[in-house]
C-alpha cells in the first residue's frame, strides 16, 4: 500500500456516512475549499489516531522511518515547533541544564521557558566568510560540556537559515564521550538524505543524533505544519508519542498528515532526482553570483538553498528586496546583507531563469568590507522561564540599559539573538541592538514575581 492514509480517508468518504462528528464544516466546501474540506476528517472509524496509531498512520510512520534510517519516526502536524518541544522534554524533562547553540529558533526558546530549562550557550565560529555567522565547533561543545557536567543534552541548529551546516558527526562524537544525547533542530534539512553524496550533507540521524525535528513543509512538498520527529536512539521511542501529545492539539489536521504522505511518496521516488537537479542548477547560479560580486557562505552549506550576500555589492536589504521582486521573485528571507532562496524539484526551470536574470543584471553600488557581526556574551541574571512568565513591558533600546530582557531580541529573526530572556542589557548589548537597528525590547517589569524560578 503506497498511500495508506489517503486510501483510508478515501475509503471513509466512499462510505457516504452522515457526518455527525467533527469538524463542523461536515466536509462541505465551496470555492477554494471545495477540494480540501472533504479530506479534512477527524479520527473517525478506519482513519487511525495520531497519538495511538496502529493503522494507516502507523504504516506511514514506519515507511518514513525506513526512508530516513531512524529507530522510529513520528508524524507531526504541528511543525518542527512541536517536534522541538517533544525532543527537549524527552531528553531533558524539566528544570535541567543543556548546552545550546546560540542560533536557537524562537520555538526552542519558548520550549526552554515552558520546561524551565537552563541553557548553556555555545557561540559560532567565524568560518563561513565575513558576511555570515559560522558553525558550531565540536571543540566549543566539548568545552561547554566539560564546564557543565550536569548538562542533560546538547542542542544544535544545523543547517541554519543561511544553509550553513555544522560538523554534526564531530559534535556527536563529543556527545558520545560525555554520554549526553545530541538533539538537532533540522527544521531546514528534511531533504538532506536526498542530496547527492558528493555534497557531504547527511541527515542528522546518520550523523549520530539521538533526536531531531524536520520541517517537511520547509523543503519537501508538504503543507505548512507538516513535520517529522526523528528518533535515532531507541531509549526515546517508548515515551515519544505521549510526550508529543502533551504539547500538540488532540485534533491533528488530516490534510497536513495526508500531505506528509505525499512528501513520503516524493521521498521514495522523485526526490533524489529533483534535489540533484536543483543543487546542480543552484551550483551554476552560485558560480554566476560570485562572478557578479555577491558574497556566498563558505564551507559546507546546503546546496538546495541559495544565499546571496548582496551586502558585498553595497546594496541594502530594502533595495535588494525591491530589486528581486521587480524580477518577479519572492525569496524566503532578506536580512540586512543577504537573501535566502529555497528551491527544490517543484520549481520549474522558468523560476531559475528569473533568478539568473536578476543575478546577471545586478550592478554594484560599491565594494564594502564585510560588517563584522556583533555578538556580545550577556550576563544571565534570571532564568529563561522566570523572564518569559514575568510581567513585562516594551521600551526603547535607549532606555534599556541595566534592564533584564524578558524575551530574546534579535537583529531581525532569524538572526542570532543579541540578548535572551533573563539576560541583562549592558552597554555592549545596548550598542549591539542599536547596531542591528533594533529599536525596542521587552524587559521584565518589576517587582518581578518570583514564581517560576528555574
Ligand atoms: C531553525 C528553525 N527551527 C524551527 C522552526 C520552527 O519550524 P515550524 O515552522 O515547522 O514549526 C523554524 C521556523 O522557521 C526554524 O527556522
Amino acid at each position: 500500500m503506497r498511500t495508506p492514509l489517503q486510501d483510508a480517508v478515501g475509503g471513509y468518504l466512499a462510505k457516504g456516512r452522515a457526518w455527525f462528528h467533527m469538524p463542523g464544516h461536515k466536509g462541505q466546501g465551496d470555492g477554494a475549499f471545495a477540494g480540501i474540506l472533504p479530506w479534512d476528517v477527524t479520527e473517525v472509524d478506519g482513519c487511525d489516531s495520531l497519538f495511538h496509531a496502529d493503522g494507516p498512520i502507523d504504516l506511514l510512520e514506519r515507511a518514513f522511518s525506513e526512508v530516513y534510517g531512524t529507530r522510529r519516526t513520528l508524524l507531526c502536524a504541528g511543525g518542527a515547533t512541536l517536534c522541538i518541544q517533544t525532543m527537549l522534554a524527552l531528553a531533558c524533562g524539566t528544570g535541567r541544564k543543556l548546552v545550546i547553540s546560540r542560533n536557537i529558533h524562537r520555538s526552542a526558546i519558548n520550549a526552554c521557558a515552558l520546561l524551565g530549562l537552563d541553557p548553556v550557550w555555545v557561540y559560532p565560529e567565524q568560518d563561513a566568510g565575513g558576511w555570515f555567522l559560522g558553525r558550531y565547533a565540536p571543540g566549543a561543545v566539548e568545552q561547554a560540556l566539560a564546564a557543565h557536567p550536569d548538562a542533560a543534552a546538547v542542542y544544535i541548529t544545523s543547517p541554519d537559515y543561511f544553509g550553513v551546516m555544522s560538523d554534526l558527526p564531530g559534535i556527536s562524537e563529543v556527545c558520545r564521550a560525555y554520554r549526553v544525547p545530541l538533539l538537532v533542530d533540522n527544521a531546514h534539512g528534511a531533504h538532506l538524505p536526498f542530496l547527492p553524496d558528493r555534497y557531504g550533507c547527511p541527515h542528522p540521524i546518520a550523523c549520530g543524533a539521538a533526536l531531531c525535528g524536520d520541517s517537511l513543509h520547509k523543503t519537501m512538498p508538504a503543507m505548512t505544519g507538516a513535520a517529522l520527529l526523528q528518533i535515532g536512539e531507541e531509549r526515546f521511542s517508548a515515551e515519544a508519542k505521549r510526550m508529543m501529545s502533551m504539547f500538540g492539539s488532540t485534533s491533528p489536521s488530516y490534510p497536513i498528515m495526508l500531505s506528509c504522505e505525499r512528501a513520503l511518496g516524493y521521498a521514495q521516488e522523485g526526490a533524489a532526482e529533483g534535489f540533484a537537479r536543483t543543487a546542480a542548477r543552484l551550483d551554476s547560479l552560485r558560480v554566476l553570483a560570485q562572478e557578479h560580486g555577491f558574497a556566498l557562505p563558505l564551507g559546507r552549506v546546503d546546496p538546495a538553498r541559495l544565499t546571496l550576500g548582496f551586502g558585498a555589492l553595497g546594496w541594502t536589504g530594502q533595495a535588494f528586496g525591491d530589486y528581486i521582486r521587480g524580477h518577479g521573485i519572492e525569496p524566503e528571507y532578506i536580512s540586512g546583507s543577504a537573501c535566502v532562496f529555497l528551491a527544490n524539484g517543484m520549481n520549474p526551470e522558468r523560476d531559475f531563469v528569473r533568478l539568473e536574470a536578476a543575478i546577471k543584471g545586478i550592478a554594484p553600488k560599491g565594494n564594502p568590507a564585510p560588517v563584522k557581526p556583533v555578538l556580545p556574551h550577556p550576563v544571565r541574571v534570571m532564568g529563561v522561564r522566570e523572564a518569559a512568565f514575568s510581567p513585562q513591558q516594551r521600551i526603547p533600546v535607549g532606555q534599556a540599559l541595566g534592564r533584564v530582557a524578558a524575551a530574546e531580541a534579535s537583529p531581525c529573526p532569524p538572526g542570532i539573538p543579541v540578548v535572551m530572556g533573563g539576560e541583562r542589557i549592558g552597554h555592549n548589548e545596548q550598542e549591539a541592538l542599536r547596531f542591528y537597528g533594533v529599536e525596542e525590547v521587552n524587559v521584565v517589569s518589576g517587582p518581578v514575581e518570583r514564581l517560576f524560578r528555574i
